[in-house]
């Protein structure tokens, strides 16, 4: 093995190793881990009842997922999510979508995103709130948050109808969004390459951004994303009846005039949708999602919580000064209760030695009446004793009186 030099950044130095180290495996670990992990997707479907939404989805992953029908046109815009579990050569795929439904035939159809945005809302929101939790049970826990929107528009052949952009522009803040033209079979080819041009000028005019096919990768890749970025929004034609070309069994739609083939890229941009969305592109949304549209959403968040929405804040840095914010204003309450406590106690003592005061006035005051009556008592006893001896004295002198008239008789 021949010895590499490794340059360390612009600014690093360059390293010759001294012999074989072995990290040229990491790939093959990422790999090997990332594979006996399972992948997780999820697909939001967007776009006006029966656009094609479930006949693409089925398309793309050429099989035909079970949903239920509606009879009647939705009353209100609601989502429908599935969950699937798909294997293909040793790599299982859990795959979730989210079908809108009545999007688009409401009578006040400018609320009819609402529901869509808050579904994908609420996905990040439970991401940020498991971030928030001090233990997390992560090999158990299931991100849900939307990876990519398929977001499909009438083949008009006109331009987009303003429900879609106000639509678009909402979610493009939140989501990659996939631009695609469905049923692009009932439109000719000039048509769709003028109305594809209308599209782009309009979302460029409201400043609509869509995903975009990374073009840092690998050569080739970066290749591949820069020629189809080119081709976006993709005109897609979807099918679930198959018929037998060439000994192939082949998704079709089936004219009096002839045959469309779903994967045949002479008939409509299907194939590339694929090749874009699940071959090349799935692991970058994935990624785009985490660290574009999540970040965005939490920094919004964090800044409504007061937390500020510094990006190089760490949720644990954030999680921390709340904690420190939320302890020194818990502080201060419990002293303004203790000081409201000890002004209540210190009036009430006073309130109590106030009525102490009264009550031991109160008492001098009856003291002092009860030891006047008990003069007054004394006195006229003192005067009836007086007018006793004087009656006394008197009675005695009469009866002395008595005697003497006896004697002289
Ligand atoms: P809702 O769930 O009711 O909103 O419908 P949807 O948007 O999922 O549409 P669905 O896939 O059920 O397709 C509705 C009809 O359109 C079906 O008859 C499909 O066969 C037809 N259809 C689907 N894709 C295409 C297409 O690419 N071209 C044409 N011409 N018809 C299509």
């Amino acid at each position: 093995m021949a010895h590499k030099y490794r340059s360390l950044g612009e600014s690093g130095r360059h390293l010759r190793l001294g012999g074989y180290v072995g990290f040229d495996s990491l790939p093959n670990q990422l790999v090997n881990i990332r594979k006996s992990q399972g992948f997780g997707f999820n697909l939001l479907v967007v776009g006006e009842s029966g656009i094609g939404k479930h006949t693409l989805v089925d398309s793309l992953f050429k099989t035909n997922f079970e949903h239920d029908q509606l009879d009647q046109p939705a009353k209100a815009v609601t989502l429908t999510s599935n969950t699937y579990e798909l294997n293909e050569t040793g790599v299982d795929l859990r795959l979730s979508v989210t079908h809108s439904r009545g999007f688009g035939d409401q009578v006040n159809n400018a609320d009819g995103i609402k529901p869509i945005v808050d579904f994908v809302d609420a996905r990040f929101d439970e991401f940020l709130q498991q971030e928030f939790k001090p233990s997390r049970d992560l090999k158990s826990w299931i991100d849900t948050r939307i990876h990519a929107c398929l977001y499909l528009l009438t083949p008009t052949g006109h331009s987009i109808k303003s429900i879609d952009l106000l639509a678009l522009k909402e979610l493009s803040t939140r989501v990659n969004i996939i631009l695609v033209i469905a049923k692009s079979d009932t439109v000719s080819r000039s048509e769709l390459d003028e109305y594809k041009q209308r599209i782009l000028n309009e979302l460029d005019d409201n400043n609509i951004k869509l995903y975009s096919f990374p073009t840092d990768d690998s050569d080739d890749v970066a290749k591949l994303n820069e020629k189809l970025n080119a081709e976006v929004p993709f005109a897609v034609v979807g099918s679930r009846t198959e018929a037998n070309l060439g000994g192939q069994r082949v998704r079709v739609r089936q004219y009096p005039w002839g045959i469309v083939e779903v994967e045949n890229e002479a008939h409509s941009d299907f194939p590339k949708l694929r090749e874009m969305l699940i071959r090349t592109n799935m692991d970058d949304l994935i990624g785009k999602t985490h660290h574009g549209h999540y970040e965005h959403f939490r920094q919004q968040n964090f800044s409504k919580l007061g937390l500020g929405g510094n990006a190089d804040s760490t949720v644990s840095e954030a999680y921390n000064k709340k904690l420190a914010e939320h302890e020194a204003e818990k502080q201060r309450i419990e002293e303004a209760m203790r000081q409201t406590f000890v002004a209540r106690v210190k009036d009430k003592d006073t309130e109590l030695q106030r009525a102490g005061l009264e009550l031991n006035q109160r008492f001098e005051k009856q003291m002092r009446q009860v030891k006047e009556q008990l003069k007054e008592f004394e006195e006229q006893d003192k005067r009836i004793s007086t007018e006793l001896e004087a009656i006394r004295a008197a009675m005695a002198d009469l009866n002395k009186d008595k005697k003497k008239d006896k004697k002289t008789k």
